[in-house]
């Protein structure tokens, strides 16, 4: 096994041209030079998220199975430890599922959150045949 090269933020911004191109997600870093030309989205709108967390730039776009296998092929090394969490603390590294959590959790949601998600049909459910019961039981005016 080798080890995982480790590569700071600083490190990361140098590469932020057409010719010598990395970007940072999940943490890892990606260098994404060769394949600028291959991207369907093109080239420069990757160029344009280097040098900060670019986690949500691609998960925006909803990538499919064999973006994110291809993107396996690019890994270059970790970010290093100091500056993901400097990027965490600013709101980078996008854990997915972050958007509903309900606190600073960063996150999956909170147990709470994920327990009303799904109780909630039945209660629906329960709700609406209460309501026809009792619509059926009442006298009819
Ligand atoms: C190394 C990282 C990336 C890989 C391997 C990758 C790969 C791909 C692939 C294979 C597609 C075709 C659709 C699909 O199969 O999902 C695609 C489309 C696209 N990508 Fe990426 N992508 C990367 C990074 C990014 C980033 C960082 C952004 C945004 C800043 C981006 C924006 C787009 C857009 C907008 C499309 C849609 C193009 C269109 O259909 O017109 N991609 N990407």
């Amino acid at each position: 096994m080798t080890a995982t090269k480790v590569y700071t933020l600083e490190e990361c911004k140098k590469h932020n041209t057409y010719d010598d191109c990395w970007i940072i997600m999940f943490g890892k870093v990606y260098d994404v030079t060769k394949f600028l030309d291959d991207h369907p989205g093109g080239g420069e709108i990757i160029v344009d998220v280097t040098g900060r967390d670019a986690t949500e730039d691609f998960e925006d776009v909803v990538h499919s199975a064999t973006a994110r296998k291809q993107l396996e092929g690019l890994v270059i090394g970790d970010l290093h430890e100091d500056d993901k969490k400097r990027l965490r603390s600013t709101g980078g590294i996008a854990a997915s599922g972050a958007s509903g959590a309900s606190s600073a959790r960063n996150g999956a949601p909170s147990p709470v959150v994920t327990f009303i998600k799904a109780i909630l049909p039945f209660v629906l459910v329960a709700l609406a045949y209460l309501y026809q019961k009792s619509k059926a039981s009442s006298p009819q005016a």
